[in-house]
């Protein structure tokens, strides 16, 4: 993996300071026809969801460069995506208010398009330390699009979130739902996606797709990379995978009181490598068209925590001890797509099963390929 510069908000440094060799060859796959792919820019590339999407990009040929701050990234997926992909791909180390480094990652690889996944993503988080939700978040982003405005780059796929939605008043939640956003974080991504609407319709951005996720999970079926929460995870289904190991003694189902069959909150957790294979679809309009489409990107199907941990436990043979605690401030008792619109305008459908999911989640967890 070729790092070309390491860069941090707040350096006075030079254009070509930090520098670490020429742009070099970028790629070893030397069957593959790169010349005529489109070359994509990922903020964010080595996190959760970025990780995945360069590896179903590079798979179909794409030319992939990664940006990432390595703030909430573990350097070593770089050789694990390069070790999955037979490719080896340039990799930015900077933090996206850093407008310089931008820039200069612009100039030295120019790019048709950018998928900008970076961003703080954790809901609780972003109650106690909004600022820095604004500033990386939203800041970050007006930093991103200035700089591809100013190399002429105008086709952007970005990552949004259901969190957007807020409190349901019906599901499968529509994309003509009302956006409420119930937290600082949600609210966050609803302005991103404000503000790039704006520029699509002020003629800044040529064309664009925002992807509203819903609950991703799992990991790539090679086991190589995956979900890699720092400390102890808020989501269920990583801290479900750290019960299974026994990190943890048993889960804390968060409510069995909810108006739903077992009592249990429903979510429509989405298998990663779906959610990567969307991204590509979405690239694929967003190169191919003008304008901008705005889309859920979730299964259309709820799970219960209950119904996830007895699918968990079928899937993968190991007991996952749970206790009924008090509902967790903030939850709501149901949450899942109407997945229809992203089938019509990206032609694209999940088509993995929850069964697959706990399987590569735990594959990943118990790091079976390692
Ligand atoms: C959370 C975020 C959402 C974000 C998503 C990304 C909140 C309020 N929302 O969604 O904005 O996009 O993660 O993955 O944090 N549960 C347990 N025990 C646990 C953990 C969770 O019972 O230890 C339950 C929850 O009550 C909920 C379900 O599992 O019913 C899913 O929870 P979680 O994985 O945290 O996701 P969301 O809350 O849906």
């Amino acid at each position: 993996m070729t790092v070309f510069w390491r860069s941090r908000v707040g350096t006075d440094r030079g254009a070509n300071d930090g520098m670490v060799g020429e742009v070099a060859r970028s790629h070893t796959g030397e069957s593959r026809n790169l010349g005529q792919m489109a070359r994509i820019l990922l903020t964010g590339g080595a996190g959760f969801i970025g990780s995945h999407t360069a590896v179903v990009l590079l798979e179909r040929g794409y030319n992939v460069v990664l940006l990432d701050d390595f703030s909430n990234a573990d350097r070593g997926v770089l050789e694990r995506i390069q070790r999955i992909s037979g490719i080896e791909i340039p990799v930015i180390e900077a933090d996206i208010r850093d407008e310089l480094a931008l820039t200069r990652a612009f100039s030295t690889f120019p790019v048709d398009a950018v998928i900008h996944f970076a961003a703080k993503k954790a809901v609780g988080e972003s109650e106690v330390e909004p600022l820095l939700y604004l500033d990386v978040n939203i800041v970050g982003t007006v930093r991103l699009l200035a700089a591809m405005q100013r190399v002429g780059v105008s086709r952007i796929v970005f990552s949004s979130s259901a969190a957007v939605y807020g409190e349901p008043e019906i599901c499968p939640i529509t994309e003509a739902a009302p956006a409420h956003p119930t937290n600082v974080y949600g609210r966050t991504k609803l302005v991103m996606e404000g503000m790039i609407t704006d520029l699509v319709r002020t003629g800044a951005i040529q064309s664009a797709a925002v992807l509203r996720y819903f609950n991703p999970v799992g990991a790539h079926p090679s086991g190589l990379i995956g979900e890699d929460p720092r400390g102890v995870p808020a989501n269920l289904m990583p801290y479900l995978c750290q019960v299974a190991r026994r990190r943890h003694p048993f889960l804390r189902v968060f409510g069995d009181d909810y108006p739903t069959p077992d009592g249990s909150g429903i979510r429509d957790y989405i298998h990663v490598m779906d959610l990567a294979e969307a991204h590509e679809f979405a690239l694929r309009r967003t190169l191919g068209h003008g304008g901008i489409v705005t889309v859920n990107l979730g299964t259309g199907t709820g799970y219960s925590v209950l119904q996830l941990v007895a699918a968990f436990e079928a899937a993968t043979g190991k007991k996952v001890p749970y206790s009924i605690m008090p509902r967790r401030p903030g939850d709501v008792a149901e949450c899942y797509a109407d997945a229809s619109l992203a089938a019509e305008l990206l032609q694209w459908r999940a088509t993995r099963t929850i069964e697959d999911m706990c399987r590569d989640a735990w594959r990943w967890e118990s790091r079976a390929a390692f």
